[in-house]
């Protein structure tokens, strides 16, 4: 067979162990042969293509970011987009496709394979927020990073008996932040699953500077205030209707300095958390994702996701990954509760 691979959507680490697992399986244990489309489904959708062999993804295990490009291009967006795709396909003689995204791109994979393309989907995201499989990869490093960011600013803060506020990505749900700031004993954690009350967050706040320790807040981008409006970077929308998240950080940071009276400041730790090299935990994750999507496609298991349940690798129906997105359960940020002000 030949086969196509592509990453879109954001980028996290851990895609190039995928890649990597995939073609070494497909390769030596299957016989396939391996084309890289380049950019997301732009690559198919305008024929832009690189070859992917062993020697391609020799060195790349520890490498973050895709060998192979991503964007958020939507086919479905574009006239014609799913008939040139088709086209760029057969003209290249790919049999099936590999689709390593997030809710967008396996989106698109699940339209796709419904309109007769043999597709397999691997999951990826820092956001943790597929549904059907337990943890994505890139989560954990995204986790880490912001993890040792915060503990880096508690000496600061400490220092300079400041608040400092600490924005982190994960869009509408909260994992980067609940599992960033338990790991990270922030004193208190804002997520978008659960509107705040500022004056609540100031209060827990007040009560660290009484026990002469210099508060922690960390805020997911899409936490929002009890009846106010998410604050957004801007208005535009992808091409997925998705809003740029942004801003919840600053307007916090300049509340809780106007209600306690104590300097506030505001760390935005954006797509740091997306770069560099994978956790050992999430290189192995993406490895063994790859291993079992290559096997899914051997078998013409078409339609399929391959996803961690537990600590086995299980296939799911494309569309149970995008069917709802997974957020944090209120009893996880009870759970969280105990620390906040303390
Ligand atoms: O979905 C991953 C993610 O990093 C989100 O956490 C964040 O809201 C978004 O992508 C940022 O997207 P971009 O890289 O396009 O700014």
């Amino acid at each position: 067979m030949r086969i196509g691979v592509l990453t879109g959507g954001g980028d996290c680490p851990g895609l190039n162990a995928v890649i990597r697992s995939v073609v070494r399986k497909g390769v030596a244990t299957y016989g396939h042969e391996f084309v890289g489309f380049r950019d997301g489904w732009r690559g198919p959708l305008e024929g832009l293509s690189r070859p992917l062999g062993i020697a391609e993804v020799r060195g790349i295990l520890p490498r973050g970011g895709t060998i192979l490009g991503s964007s958020r291009t939507n086919p479905f967006k574009i006239d014609g987009g799913v008939e040139r795709i088709k086209d760029n396909l057969a003209e290249q003689g790919v049999d099936a496709l590999i689709a390593i995204g997030g809710e967008d791109t396996l989106g698109v994979a699940t339209k796709l394979h419904d309109l007769g393309v043999q597709v397999v989907g691997v999951p990826k995201t820092i956001d943790n927020d597929l549904n059907a499989t337990d943890y994505t990869f890139g989560f954990d490093t995204a986790v880490n990073i912001a993890m040792e960011a915060i503990d880096r600013l508690h000496t600061t803060a400490e220092s300079h008996h400041r608040t400092l506020v600490v924005e982190v990505m994960g869009r509408h749900a909260g994992w980067i932040a609940l599992h960033a700031g338990l790991a990270g004993g922030a004193n208190v954690i804002l997520l978008p699953e659960r509107q705040f009350d500022v004056d609540q967050v100031a209060g827990y706040v007040e009560k660290r500077f009484q026990h002469q320790y210099a508060p922690i807040v960390v805020v997911a981008e899409g936490a929002q205030p009890l009846d106010g409006q998410m604050v957004l970077h801007n208005q535009e929308l992808d091409s997925f209707g998705h809003v740029r998240l942004g801003g919840i950080g600053q307007w916090l940071a300049e509340q809780l300095e106007a209600k306690t009276g104590k300097e506030a400041r505001t760390v935005v730790l954006g797509h740091i958390q997306r770069g560099g090299t994978p956790t050992a935990f999430d290189r192995v994750l993406a490895t063994r994702l790859g291993l079992h999507a290559i096997d899914a496609v051997h078998q013409g298991d078409w339609g399929k996701m391959v996803a961690m349940q537990g600590t086995s690798i299980v296939r799911v129906p494309l569309i149970e990954a995008t069917r709802e997105l997974k957020t944090v359960p209120l009893e996880r940020y009870t759970e969280a509760e105990v620390f906040f002000g303390s």
